[in-house]
Formats: structure tokens, C-alpha cells, sequence
């Protein structure tokens, strides 16, 4: 199709976990509109232009094959895609910051304000500007004032519209989100580009699922939606400790609480510790945020969940240290799976970066195996690159170990031949199952001594 024929122009800004994925969805879902995305790394682009997609996300390749080249377009060329843009999603990334006032705490926001000044410096008609990157509460009050300020009488409305895909189903969250929210100025103008934004997503997702509300609401939405998140898995966590001191079981608590409507039954898996881009940084955002405002007592109750997972990680290392009879320095140990969750090669803020320092801090021998995430994974552990293995085979990963520890809910590792695995172990061989989807009653029968996260340990010592 010709440009003039497309009847609305979208560009993404940052072709990141979030960018890339949500871009393809409108595009496969809206062919009648050009969908471009642009990043500043060359590299992230030429994969998004290839079959090797610079993310994994399950389903993700056959979205883009679909629109890609017809209506979705991946460049370099951040200008001239600003240039001829309507409306622009910026989905470039906010860190936790490192320097300065704030550090460790407050959101990083040098990329998205360069993002906005290069925005004004380029463009030569009125636009609609979406933070899609999670963004403190009144960001975009700032980001309007900058992107206004521009002499050139161009006007820039700008939109919250905040991402809630989880990674690893990407795909299906895009297609069928519980809700859509977006974010606007109450005004004529915003409630005209914020009416645009809906017309876009109401070509798929029906009308009463897309939420519209004050910009700042739909700014700390984001924030509170990954909090609740984490922090129902920090509560689990917490009895998970203490169903170990009990006898109780942590899965049978989960399975009895779950039932009850009001409470519900999802996020309720205990686990090694919650990973991921967004739930610290955004609770870490949250905490400044209240700090910042004197909310002591507010900043330091959200702070707790960040805490309790910190403890979770931590106990998972001394438990496995103490039952491998209080040492294990020069044990192989194997780390199956290295993603912060299944089916995902991300490893951001995964609990295995941690669990995997503070094996080599007791002098372990690390090997990890991940089926996706050993790439990134030799990136997080490049400083200890001299003392780790990394072995795609978990076979050939547990061979000649004295423990395997679960890391990661990949499904490839209920199904693995144990037995041939227990034959090249060393004895007495250990699993700890970091995330509880092993059965573990086999495992025992086996001849492995075994130690899932709040349940009862079946060893045989
Ligand atoms: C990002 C934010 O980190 C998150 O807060 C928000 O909720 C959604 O967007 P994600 O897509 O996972 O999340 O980040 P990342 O994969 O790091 O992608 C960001 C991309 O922006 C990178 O590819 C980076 O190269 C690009 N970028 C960054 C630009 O194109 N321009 C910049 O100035 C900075
Ligand atoms: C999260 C939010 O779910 C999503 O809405 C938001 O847009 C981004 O942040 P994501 O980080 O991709 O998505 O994954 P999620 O499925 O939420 O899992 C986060 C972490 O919690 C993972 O490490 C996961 O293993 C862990 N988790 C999840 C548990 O430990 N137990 C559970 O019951 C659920």
C-alpha cells in the first residue's frame, strides 16, 4: 500500500520486550495502519527485520511474518519516522536509576526526556505522544511541558497508556488483555486523542474492556497493578518459610486460600523469589514516590515486599547450603533454567542471578542450563565468566553434580529422564526444586534427596 493510502501513522519508539510485540499486534490487527518501530541500537532492528527475533516470545515470529513489509516497519531512522508519525508510543527504557538523588530508587528517566526533546527538535506537525515505559506519577505533566515549550506553534497531547503484557504470553495478552487503560487530559484536546487511541485498540478488543481515565491515575496504575503482583508473591513467600518450620504445605495453603473468590487463585505459586523487568524497579519507583511525598509509613510497607523476596533468595541459598552438610565449596551444583520465568529468554532481575552469585560466594562449582536464556545469562555473569559453565544439555549440565536446583518453571524439565540424570550425579544427590513442578515423591523413590520450597522434604538421611 502507498503511505497516503495508510489511514493513520503509528510509531513506537524502542523495540524493546514491550515495543516490539505490541506494534506487531496492532499492525497484524490493523492492517489499514503504517506501524513503524525504531530503536537506536542497529542491532535489535536487523533482528526484528530477520527469522531470528531479538526477543523470545512464544507465537510473536508468526504475528510479525504477518504485517511485516505490508504495514509494519522496523528502522533505524528515528527522524524521518518522527517526521511523519501522528501518534508516537514511547516505549524506551526507564532503569531504576543509579546516580544522583534517588539512586537505587527513583526511575531513570534520561532516555524518555531525550526521547521527547528529540521528538520537538524534529517534528513539524501537531502529534499525540503514549508513554507506554512505566513512568513515575505526573511524568507526563513534565513531558507536555517540554514537548510545548517548542517554538514552532506544534502541539503535543500527551496520552498515559500503560502496558500490562506479561512476557512469555505476550502474544495472547496483546490479542486479549483484561483491559486496555489510557490516560488523558480531561480537556477537548485530550479527550480527542484520547478517543483516537481508543478507535485504535477497538478495532480488536471489545469497547467495555478499554479503561479511560485522568493521566495520573492511569500513570500509578501501572505502578500499583506490578505491586499487588509482587507483593501476593512476597505473601506466599513469607508462609512458604514458615510451612517449612510447620510440616504444613505451602501448595495446599495456595490451593485452600485460592478457592475463596475474594482472594482468587492466580499468583499464588511460591517460588524462589519473583524476577523481572518491571515489579522491583516499579515498587522501588512506588516507595520514592511516597517517600518523596513524606508517606514514611506507605514507602515502608511497600518496601517490605521488595525485603521479603531479597529473604526468599537468600534462604533458598542457606537452606541448600545447610543440607549439603554446611558446605558447598567445590560441588558441582547445576542451575536448571536461568530465565526469571518459563518460556522467556529474559533473565532481568531473575532470582537465579542471585542464587547463582551466592553459590560462587560459597565457591561452588556453578554449571547452568537454560533452553533459552544462556546468552543473556552469560552476560549477567560476565565478571565471573572464569568460574562458570554454561551447557545448553541438562543432562550433560547435571553430569558429575551434587545438586540440581530448579530455577526455572520450564516445562522440558517435569519430563527429563531423572533416572539417567541420578546415574551421572554424585551421591548423595540433591534437588532443590526452586519452583515446586517436579514430582517430587518420584524424585525420592529415585534415590534423590529432595527439598521443594514450603513442603515437606523427602530425604533419606
Ligand atoms: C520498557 C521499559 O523499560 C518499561 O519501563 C516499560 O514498562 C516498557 O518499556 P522493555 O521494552 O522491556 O520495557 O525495555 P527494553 O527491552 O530495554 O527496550 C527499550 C528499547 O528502547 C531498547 O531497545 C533501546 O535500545 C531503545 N531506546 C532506548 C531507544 O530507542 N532510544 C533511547 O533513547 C533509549
Ligand atoms: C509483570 C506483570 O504481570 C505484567 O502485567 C506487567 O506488564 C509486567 O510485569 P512479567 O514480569 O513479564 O509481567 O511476568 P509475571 O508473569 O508477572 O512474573 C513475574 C515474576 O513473578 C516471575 O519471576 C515469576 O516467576 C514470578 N511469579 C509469578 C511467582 O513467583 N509466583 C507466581 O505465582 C507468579
Amino acid at each position: 500500500m502507498k503511505d497516503a493510502n495508510f489511514s493513520k501513522k503509528i510509531l513506537c519508539i524502542g523495540a524493546g520486550y514491550v515495543g516490539g510485540p505490541t506494534m506487531a499486534v496492532i499492525a497484524a490487527k490493523c492492517p489499514q495502519y503504517k506501524v513503524t518501530v525504531v530503536d537506536i541500537n542497529a542491532a535489535r532492528i536487523d533482528a526484528w527485520n530477520s527469522d531470528k527475533l531479538p526477543i523470545y516470545e512464544p507465537g510473536l515470529l508468526d504475528v510479525v511474518k504477518q504485517a511485516r513489509g505490508r504495514n509494519l516497519f522496523f528502522s533505524t531512522d528515528v527522524d524521518e519516522a518522527i517526521r511523519e508519525a501522528e501518534i508516537i508510543f514511547v516505549s524506551v527504557n526507564t532503569p531504576t536509576k543509579s546516580f544522583g538523588e534517588g539512586a537505587g530508587k527513583a526511575a531513570d528517566l534520561q532516555y524518555w526526556e531525550l526521547t521527547a526533546r528529540n521528538i520537538v527538535r524534529v517534528s513539524q506537525s501537531d502529534k499525540i505522544i503514549i508513554e507506554k515505559s512505566t513512568l513515575p506519577v505526573r511524568t507526563a505533566e513534565a513531558m507536555s511541558r517540554i514537548l510545548n515549550a517548542n517554538e514552532k506553534g506544534i502541539r503535543f497531547e500527551v496520552l498515559s497508556n500503560p502496558e500490562f503484557l506479561a512476557e512469555g504470553t505476550a502474544v495472547a495478552d496483546l490479542e486479549n488483555p483484561d483491559r486496555v487503560l489510557i490516560g488523558s487530559q480531561l480537556t477537548a484536546e485530550g479527550i480527542k486523542a484520547r478517543d483516537a487511541v481508543v478507535e485504535i485498540y477497538a478495532n480488536w478488543i471489545p469497547k467495555e474492556r478499554i479503561l479511560t481515565s485522568n493521566v495520573w491515575s492511569s500513570e500509578l496504575s501501572k505502578l500499583v497493578a506490578n505491586a499487588f503482583l509482587a507483593q501476593r508473591i512476597s505473601s506466599i513467600n513469607s508462609i512458604s518459610a514458615l510451612c517449612e518450620k510447620t510440616e504444613a504445605n505451602v501448595s495446599e495453603v495456595s490451593r485452600a486460600i485460592g478457592m475463596d473468590s475474594r482472594i482468587g487463585n492466580k499468583f499464588l505459586s511460591s517460588s524462589v523469589g519473583f524476577g523481572g523487568s518491571c515489579f522491583q524497579k516499579d515498587i522501588l519507583n512506588l516507595v520514592y514516590i511516597c517517600q518523596s511525598w513524606g508517606l514514611t509509613e506507605v514507602a515502608d510497607y511497600w518496601e517490605q515486599v521488595i525485603s521479603m523476596n531479597e529473604y526468599q533468595k537468600r534462604r533458598f541459598v542457606q537452606n541448600m547450603v545447610k543440607v549439603m552438610f554446611n558446605t558447598v565449596a567445590g560441588k558441582r551444583i547445576a542451575l536448571f533454567g536461568f530465565a526469571f520465568k518459563a518460556d522467556t529468554g529474559d533473565t532481568r532481575e531473575s532470582p537465579a542471578i542471585s542464587v547463582a552469585k551466592q553459590l560462587l560466594e560459597e565457591h561452588s562449582k556453578v554449571v547452568i542450563t537454560d533452553p533459552q536464556a544462556l546468552d543473556n545469562a552469560k552476560i549477567d555473569l560476565a565478571d565471573y565468566a572464569d568460574k562458570l559453565e554454561f551447557i545448553p544439555d541438562p543432562y550433560e549440565a547435571a553430569k558429575g553434580a551434587h545438586a540440581i536446583a530448579v530455577m526455572t518453571e520450564w516445562k522440558e524439565y517435569k519430563t527429563l529422564d531423572y533416572k539417567r540424570i541420578f546415574s551421572d550425579m554424585e551421591r548423595p544427590s540433591f534437588i532443590f526444586d526452586g519452583r515446586n513442578v517436579l514430582d517430587h515423591k518420584a524424585l525420592f523413590d529415585l534415590g534423590f534427596n529432595v527439598f521443594p520450597l514450603g513442603q515437606p522434604f523427602h530425604k533419606h538421611f
